[in-house]
């Protein structure tokens, strides 16, 4: 199964990526992720790729679709959760090509419909462990024992630089332009089905599990 989770930064991709990929053992694959890593290592796309991100902007389509590419072709076979790809036509459009080639389907697109006020404040109160990458919310979703990470005991937690309420704005505007567009797009395919983002996360997950027992 090939899903995608679309949704404007702060929706919950990221939460319920995980989520999915536990217990379905599907493989999630964050275009926002992979870049962090690409930056954090030093590498040139790193390089190219870490001004853009803090100033909020989009990323060349032509440098995620290849990062893209990379790991569809190391990928386990097992099925992926696409979390912040596609973005723009052009990546949904390179992403057909791409299950194409291997003889894939995209199986849903799911839309999480969130209103823009609540995003800031998730996003600004967002954190994650520092070792295992589990997420985290000082409100939302704090970790059962304070101070230890739930999946790995660890004691370090960290924030994301572009997790501002300046660039959160920025990171808004580029979704309301480059990527609403998709909505349409993937209606057009028969391919969209939405769900309430606002409600609690436990909600989503039922929401969503509900989606893909259906589309299996
Ligand atoms: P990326 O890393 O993809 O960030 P994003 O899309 O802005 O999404 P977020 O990770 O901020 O939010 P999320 O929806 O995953 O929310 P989360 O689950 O964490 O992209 C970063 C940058 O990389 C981009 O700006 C761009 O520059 C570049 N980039 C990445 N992909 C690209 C691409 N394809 N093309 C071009 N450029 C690209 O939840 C947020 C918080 O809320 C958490 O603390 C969580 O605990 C909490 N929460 C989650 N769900 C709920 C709920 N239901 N109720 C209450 N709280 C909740
Ligand atoms: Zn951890």
């Amino acid at each position: 199964m090939n899903l995608i989770l679309l949704g404007p930064p702060g929706a919950g991709k990221g939460t319920q990526a995980s989520m999915i990929e536990e217990e379905r053992g599907l493989e999630q694959l964050s275009t926002g992720d992979m870049l962090r890593a690409a930056v954090a290592a030093g590498t040139d796309l790193g390089q190219e790729a870490e001004k853009i991100m803090a100033r909020g902007d989009l990323v060349p389509d032509e440098l995620v679709i290849g990062l893209i590419a990379e790991r569809m072709d190391q990928g386990t076979g097992k099925g992926t959760i696409l979390d912040g790809f596609p973005r723009t036509i052009a990546q949904a459009e390179a992403l057909d090509a791409l299950l194409d080639e291997r003889g894939e389907k995209l199986d849903a697109v799911i839309e999480m419909e969130v209103n823009d006020d609540a995003l800031v404040e998730r996003i600004t109160g967002r954190f994650s462990c520092a070792q295992c990458g589990a997420g985290y919310h000082d409100v939302y979703k704090r970790p059962k024992v304070a101070g230890e990470c739930d999946r790995c005991g660890a004691t370090e937690f960290v924030r994301r630089k572009d997790d501002t309420e300046e660039v959160v704005r920025s990171r808004l505007k580029a979704y309301h332009e480059q990527t609403k567009p998709l909505i349409d797009f993937y209606k057009n395919k028969g391919r969209l089905y939405a769900v309430d983002g606002m409600a609690d996360i436990a909600e989503v997950h039922d929401a969503i599990a509900k989606v893909l027992d259906d589309v299996s």
